[in-house]
């Protein structure tokens, strides 16, 4: 499907930037959900981006800057969109949200709709020069990290993302918890058929575009690849 861009808003630095378009409301769009995105002239595999906001029919996309994408965007006032692909972050009583970087992208979706508690944290203050932090809701700067922060909740249910570092802390540091984290490969079909964003779990082989991008953290082998 294709879209005109409704806005691309960049933060002071243009480090990241938000894109949003309209999109048709009928079809149900949910938190940990993403879209392949694209323009006529490029880059030739769409690329992955999780859902960072839907309201009033107008998808919104945060953006780290300085990939091929941008760089077609420039030119290109249309985006060509497959989505929502992917599995909703699964339904946990409340459960504490950690983000990292961009991986604040669907957990900002998820907090707005269930007002979770979520703590994001970034390596300055440029990511919250452009989005916004809903009720309920924490951000720090390095050197204190989200998982400083979160270090001492007692929260049984946990939904991480971020870089895989901070994804690996978060499994040897909340072992004992109830912890999903959600995962970014390098993805082209985003439907399961060509096995580029596979993942080795205690139950095989998955993939992160069919079977997540949400794994829970005991299931999922994040070292698979070294
Ligand atoms: C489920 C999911 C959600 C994501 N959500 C976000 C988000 O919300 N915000 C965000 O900023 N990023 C997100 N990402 C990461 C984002 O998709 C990648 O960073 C993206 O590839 C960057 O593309 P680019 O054109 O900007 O960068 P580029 O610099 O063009 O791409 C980075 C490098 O990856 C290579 N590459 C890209 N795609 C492929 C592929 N399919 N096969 C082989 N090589 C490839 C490029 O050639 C290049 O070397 C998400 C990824 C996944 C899987
Ligand atoms: S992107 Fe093709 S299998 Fe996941």
């Amino acid at each position: 499907m294709e879209a005109d861009v409704k806005a691309m808003k960049y933060s002071s630095r243009k480090e990241y930037f938000l894109l949003s378009f309209e999109y048709d409301e009928k079809d149900k769009v949910e938190p940990g959900q993403f879209f392949r995105l694209k323009t006529p002239t490029g880059p030739y595999i769409a690329r992955p981006y999780s859902v960072y906001d839907f309201e009033d029919g107008v998808l919104t996309f945060l953006i780290k800057s300085g990939g091929e994408f941008e760089e077609h965007l420039k030119t290109s006032k249309k985006i060509i969109f497959d989505g929502p692909l992917g599995n909703a972050i699964p339904s946990l009583d409340n459960p504490l949200l950690i983000a990292g970087g961009v991986g604040y992208a669907p957990l900002h979706f998820y907090a707005k709709r269930n007002k979770s508690h979520l703590i994001v944290g970034s390596k300055d203050e440029e990511l919250f020069n452009l989005v916004d932090i809903p009720p309920a809701s924490v951000y720090t700067v390095e050197p204190t990290t989200a998982l400083d922060v979160a270090k001492h909740s007692p929260t049984t249910n946990i939904i991480a993302c971020g870089p895989i570092k901070m994804l690996s802390r978060a499994k040897e540091m909340f072992r004992d918890r109830n912890l999903f984290l959600i995962l970014e490969e390098k993805m082209a079909c985003g439907r399961g058929m060509c096995e580029g964003c596979a993942v080795m779990t205690s139950d095989g082989v998955k993939f992160v575009c069919k079977d997540g991008p949400t794994f829970s953290a005991k299931e999922v082998n994040l070292n698979w690849r070294n």
